[in-house]
């Protein structure tokens, strides 16, 4: 009979999922189904809540524990998919148990002894973690870093401009039942003819949000900081900055969240260090590993969340020089928030780990 880990399995590291029940939890079941496997046993792990419910990984179905110090007995790899906080009490834990952490949350990001990496812009950060623990970025930072990172790489990067069209399920489960609740709240009335229709509509079932998000948008993700920015901007702004090694790298960024089940947008206004073409532009883009230029507007082509939804890459098109500015770019980016925004790199961090011994 096979063990745990599976018939043919055995030798191999042994990997934890912590949020295994979340959307990214959820996401991450799909992806280590679908990746080469380079694991022994999975184990999977959420809230006390969850425990004993029964998911699907690889094809078998693996019963949820308890998060617990000793749900980490044994473990090589430890993938956090679960809240700040929870993240913060328990990832040190699992390091302190001989698990190396991969963190989705937002805890430890910016800690200078915690290298915050995306495999395809700086894979070798990753070697360098005193504190056992590696960060994944934020998803809206993810579902751009990649292809500016081949542009930075060949041009030089100056200055970023963005604006973000975030998915609701960047807010977790939670936002994704909201937007739901929404609809068939806001489905079949009169609207958009009086302020406060919507808002009447929706009542207090605004969710994670701070205003309906069905038939709208919000330009607002996170919480209040500094000077009126919220604190998915800041995210933004820091993360890009110690992800392309450009601490001084001026960053502007405005985050709004719509109406979109999955995969968040971004507008980008990028500015280099010398004159940049376009042709050169795109074919940088259409050769970078996990990038793809979508972007023929005479054919109708670029990309959107209804395209992208459920694919790795992070896709691209209305790639411009700037009209006024022959150093800069514009350029429209779409990424899965789920995938490459938050379980997609994360696995391809732990694969990192493992491919080291
Ligand atoms: N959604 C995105 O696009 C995205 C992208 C990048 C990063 N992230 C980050 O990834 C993390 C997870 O996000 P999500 O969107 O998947 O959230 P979610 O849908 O709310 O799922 C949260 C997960 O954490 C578990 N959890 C909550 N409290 C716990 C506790 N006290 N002990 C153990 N497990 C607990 C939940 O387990 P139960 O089901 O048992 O409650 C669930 O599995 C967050 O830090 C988020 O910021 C999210």
């Amino acid at each position: 009979m096979a063990g745990p880990e599976g018939p043919g399995r055995s030798g191999r590291p042994t990997l934890a999922v912590v949020g295994a029940t979340g959307a990214v939890g959820t996401v991450m079941l799909q992806i280590l189904s679908q990746r080469a496997d380079v694991w022994g046993e999975i184990r999977l792990v959420a809230s006390a809540r969850s425990a004993g419910r029964k998911l699907t990984v690889r094809g078998e179905e693996v019963e949820v524990v308890a998060l617990t110090e000793e749900a980490f007995d044994g473990v090589d790899v430890a993938m956090f998919d679960v809240p700040d906080e929870v993240a913060e009490q328990w990832a040190p834990v699992a390091a302190a148990r001989g698990a190396v952490v991969v963190d989705n949350s937002g805890a430890f990001r910016m800690d200078p002894d915690v290298p915050l990496v995306v495999p395809e812009v700086n894979p070798h950060a990753v070697r360098r973690r005193p504190r056992g623990i590696v960060a994944n970025p934020n998803c809206t930072t993810l579902s751009m870093i990649v292809a500016l990172g081949a542009l930075h790489a060949e041009f030089g990067l100056r200055e970023l401009v963005a604006s973000s069209y975030q998915a609701v399920s960047g807010a977790g489960l939670a936002g994704v039942r909201t937007l739901r609740e929404q609809m068939s709240l806001v489905a079949g009335t009169e609207l958009g003819t009086h302020p406060g229709d919507l808002r009447r509509a929706v009542g207090d079932r605004t969710g994670p949000f701070p205003e309906p998000v069905a038939l709208n948008v919000v330009p607002w993700a996170g919480s209040l900081r500094e000077d009126g920015w919220s604190s998915e901007e800041m995210k933004v702004r820091d993360e890009t900055r110690k992800i392309l090694g450009l601490p001084a790298l001026p960053v502007a960024v405005t985050c709004v969240r719509v109406p979109v089940v999955t995969t968040h947008s971004l507008t980008v206004h990028a500015r280099f260090e010398g004159e940049v073409t376009v042709d050169r532009a795109r074919e940088i883009i259409a050769t970078a590993p996990g990038v793809v230029l979508f972007d023929n507007p005479a054919a109708g082509e670029f990309p959107t969340p209804a395209d992208v939804v459920g694919t790795d890459p992070t896709w691209v098109g209305r790639v411009r020089r700037a009209l006024d500015d022959p150093t800069a770019l514009e350029l429209f980016v779409c990424g899965d928030n789920l995938r490459k925004g938050a379980a997609l790199n994360t696995a391809q961090i732990a694969e990192l780990v493992v491919a080291e011994r």
